[in-house]
């Protein structure tokens, strides 16, 4: 075997270890502590393979030499885990309640949402469903708005942003989509094995994708959104990392929008001019 290949039985030394937890904290927001030194080993296996990495301090080294490393570290360290229609209430909420007391605000321009942490695609291609099922019920009351919505869709992750915006699915993510939006959204694809489902261009033209990080904080967006989703990834940031974040996320917010969190976050002791509106909502102050 060549001295090159990583031995799996190969432990992450400790001062790797802090090395690459700082890193991933300092840069991505990211709470590494040493519980998690064993998730970390194997996430990295994979790339360190790929590049015939043999030990973890080589891998070290690479990530202090290269900097484009760090895109694939990042690709490696992030946990995706998404679904279509994912806390499925708060799409519920989002059309029933938040847009309508959105449409007065909007004169004449397009709806816009932002999925800010978005993963493989299905948070933004979900928006895009009820957003573009909301404004068929509702042409008469929208006349003259064309496109009616748009739907910016951010992730750190390199490789998340280009999987959702290829948006091509696997069966078992398909089956969380409700029936009857399966065929009038997606594609069958004809060729793959396993079978693949495709987003219809129709929709995704609506949802356009770029790779940002929360933690940069001189993120600079050529506009302000109507609603953010920013779901299942605050959990990851220690307290003063998510009310900077937080912080400029509402900048981004038009007075009167709409922040949705995942279900296990919350703004409580925050301080920030968004009022609670339901759960895990909230609202900036008109
Ligand atoms: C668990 S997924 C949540 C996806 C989706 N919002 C949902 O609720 O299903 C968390 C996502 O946050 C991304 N992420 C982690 N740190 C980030 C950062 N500093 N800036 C932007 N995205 C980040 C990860 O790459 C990952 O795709």
């Amino acid at each position: 075997m060549s001295l090159n290949i990583l031995n799996t039985t190969e432990t992450m030394s400790v001062e790797t270890f802090e090395f690459l937890s700082h890193l991933t904290e300092a840069r991505l927001g990211i709470r590494m502590p040493f519980s998690k030194k064993g998730m970390l080993e194997s996430r990295l296996c994979k790339r360190m393979k790929a590049l015939q990495c043999g030990t973890y301090d080589q891998y070290a080294q690479r990530l202090r030499d290269d900097l484009q490393e760090f895109l694939h570290f990042t690709d490696a360290i992030t946990t995706n885990k998404t679904d279509f229609f994912r806390e499925q209430e708060h799409f519920e909420l989002l059309t029933s309640a938040v847009i309508p007391q959105i449409l007065p605000l909007l004169h004449q321009q397009q709806l816009r949402v932002w999925s800010a942490a978005s993963s493989s695609g299905e948070e933004p291609y979900t928006l895009a469903i009820v957003l573009n099922e909301f404004f068929r019920e509702h042409t008469q009351e929208c006349q003259g708005q064309n496109p009616l919505f748009s739907v910016f869709a951010t992730d750190v992750s390199q490789a998340m942003v280009a999987h959702g915006r290829k948006g091509v699915y696997s069966e078992s993510s398909f089956a969380s989509i409700p029936s009857t939006f399966q065929s009038q959204y997606f594609n069958r694809s004809v060729s793959h094995n396993p079978i693949t489902y495709r987003v219809k261009p129709s929709l995704r033209q609506r949802v356009r994708f770029q790779c940002l990080n929360l933690m940069d904080a001189s993120y600079a967006l050529a506009h302000r959104y109507h609603v953010i989703f920013c779901r299942n990834v605050l959990i990851y940031f220690k307290r003063e990392t998510q009310h900077q974040v937080l912080r400029r996320l509402v900048q981004y917010l038009v007075p009167g929008g709409f922040l949705f969190l995942g279900h296990a976050e919350s703004l409580a002791g925050h301080n920030l001019p968004l009022e609670n509106w339901g759960s895990a909502v909230y609202r900036k102050q008109l």
